[in-house]
């Protein structure tokens, strides 16, 4: 394997969005690696050998365990990367957890994976991103966390009563601002992503809960979204909270 010219690691990247834009972005270029992080190492390797078949990659892929759950096994994943390729270009926390009530134990847990879980895989892959020339954090937020949106009748999320998920996504946003504000002077380039209303595990299962009810669109499209913000084309919009077609308010 030639040296990859930018070498990605997606958490939760074995399911729905992390693992469309694992296919989008290998298809991009042969120069890129993702490195396909999962909490089960079987669900990793079935994901690893499905998008390796699919039509048109160009790149290379690998995959590490990760249950940003476990500080320990954060930081042997970040341990792999870096006796494997020595830096890290693109850091993008996806991986996230939603439940459809709340109660005390699914408040705790959804604070747990959604927030303690990108704050330890941000501080344990940050050194490997300092190794890149231009590095990348991108933190998969969703238009849910916008406190303004949230005060919008217009917007269709605007009625899901969603503390604990909304909560964690509001703070995530805060964690991307923070990260910002930090880091861009030693030249780290960070977003928060909404990745669009689309197809996939988060909401349950079962057919209806996975589309949305037939309203939810392709992952692809975040994978897209995605492959624009590591390719340097939004740029300009660095340390803004970004979606497929612009900015929303925090
Ligand atoms: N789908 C949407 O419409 C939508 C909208 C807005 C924002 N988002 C955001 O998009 C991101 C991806 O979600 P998705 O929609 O693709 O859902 P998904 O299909 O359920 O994928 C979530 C991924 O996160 C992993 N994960 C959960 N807990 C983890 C942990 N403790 N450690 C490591 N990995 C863990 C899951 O692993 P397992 O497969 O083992 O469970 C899975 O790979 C999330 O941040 C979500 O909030 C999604």
């Amino acid at each position: 394997m030639s040296t990859p010219s930018k070498i990605i690691l997606i958490t939760g990247a074995n399911s729905g969005v992390g693992f469309a834009a694992t296919g989008v972005i290998a298809k991009a270029s042969e120069g890129y690696h993702v490195i396909m992080a999962s909490r089960n190492p079987q669900n990793g390797e079935k994901a690893l050998k499905e998008v390796k078949a699919m039509e048109g990659i160009k790149g290379t892929l690998s995959t590490v365990q990760l249950d940003q759950d476990d500080p320990e096994s954060v930081k042997r994943a970040a341990k792999e990367v870096e006796s494997q390729f020595g830096r890290l270009d693109v850091l993008v926390n996806n991986a996230a957890i939603f439940f459809r009530n709340d109660t005390r134990e699914t408040f705790e847990a959804t604070w747990r994976t959604n927030l303690t879980g990108p704050f330890l895989v941000t501080e344990a892959f940050r050194p490997l991103l300092f190794k890149s020339k231009n590095p990348y954090s991108v933190f998969i937020s969703s238009g849910m966390g916008s406190l303004v949106q949230a005060q919008d009748p217009s917007v269709f999320y605007y009625s899901i009563y969603s503390p604990s998920y909304r909560m964690s996504k509001a703070a995530l946003n805060m964690y991307a601002i923070q990260e910002d504000m930090k880091y861009r002077k030693e030249g780290l380039k960070t977003f928060a992503m909404c990745p669009g209303f689309v197809v996939s595990n988060l909401r349950g299962k079962d057919e209806m809960s996975r589309t949305g009810g037939g309203y939810a669109t392709s992952p692809l499209v975040s994978g897209e979204t995605m492959l624009g913000i590591i390719e340097g084309k939004r740029d300009a919009e660095v340390g803004k909270f970004v979606w497929e077609k612009g900015v929303y308010p925090w």
